[in-house]
């Protein structure tokens, strides 16, 4: 077919596409042509909008460094990134439900033994996590690795603070022979996501604030288990019902109780008022 209707041309493309060896992906083509094409001609795009997201895209691309994924950010706030995590992970049994991992997971933060201060030095309201990693049986899970990290009491990760902080408010955890863990960090506050790109402008455009509710992240895994990227949602956070990237789940959302100053369940004398927070995970049998 040497010439196109606005509607014979996306038969065009797909024809275009019968030689392409890998059968996955001229499927996953054929659909995105499909799809993008009826987009374009359901908004009836003008060129100049055709134009602008062109340069809307090249600026996303240029925001990108070694330290920023502005494209996951784009992914995120268009709720992509849960829609595929949630596909790609449905919630079976009970078993902890996943969210996105977000653009601040350090590879390789030390272990620490049950009972440490994650967040020594960080600024925060105390908070003693405590929970259990359990089967989807409910048989409880030994040396279940929790590999833990959240912002400060700020709402600021390591990352984003000025000059080289090293790891802060990260740790990994280890379950002991009845799958319990201990440890200590701060109350997680909300935060914004990083609004100062294209991606930031995107939202403005939409009337959105950047807004996540105070959380904290954990992957969970355990020998024999599918592992899970997930969160804590602090109860009572502000911004749980508008989340810029919609990383929210019911089922992750916990409780922070205060406590007055006084002994914490460590035994540790506090001379602020400190939070608990109790979670137990459910791993899926692989
Ligand atoms: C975060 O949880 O830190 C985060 C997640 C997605 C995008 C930006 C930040
Ligand atoms: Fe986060």
């Amino acid at each position: 077919m040497r010439e196109v209707t606005e509607l014979s041309i996306t038969q065009a493309v797909i024809d275009r596409l019968k030689d392409a060896p890998d059968a996955r992906f001229k499927q996953v083509m054929t659909s995105l042509v499909t799809h993008l094409h009826d987009f374009v001609r359901d908004v009836r795009l003008t060129e100049a909008e055709w134009i602008k997201a062109i340069e809307f895209l090249t600026a996303v691309g240029q925001t990108v460094t070694p330290k920023r994924q502005e494209f996951i950010l784009l992914s995120d706030t268009l709720g992509v990134s849960i829609l595929v995590i949630t596909i790609n992970h449905p919630s079976i049994d009970g078993t902890a439900e996943s969210t996105v991992l977000g653009p601040y997971y350090w590879e390789g933060a030390p272990e620490f033994p049950n009972g440490a201060n994650l967040a020594e030095g960080v600024k925060g309201e105390p908070t003693f996590y405590s929970g259990r990693v359990l089967s989807s049986d409910g048989a409880p899970i030994a040396n279940a690795l929790l590999d833990v990290w959240s912002g400060d009491g700020e709402g600021t990760y390591d990352m984003q603070m000025e000059g080289d902080t090293g790891m802060k408010a990260r740790g990994r955890i280890r379950t002991d022979a009845e799958g319990r863990y201990w440890f200590r960090s701060i109350r997680p506050l909300f935060y914004p996501v990083p609004d100062d790109g294209p991606v930031g402008d995107m939202l403005r455009a939409m009337g959105r604030h950047p807004f996540r509710p105070g959380h904290i992240h954990m992957i969970v895994s355990a020998d024999g288990h599918h592992p899970v990227t997930t969160h804590l949602f602090a109860a009572g956070s502000e911004y749980l019902d508008s989340d810029a990237v919609f990383g929210v789940k019911e089922s992750l959302i916990a409780g922070y109780d205060r406590h007055e100053a006084g002994v914490a369940p460590d035994g540790t004398s506090m001379d602020v008022p400190y939070y608990t927070c109790r979670y137990d995970f459910r791993l899926r049998k692989a």
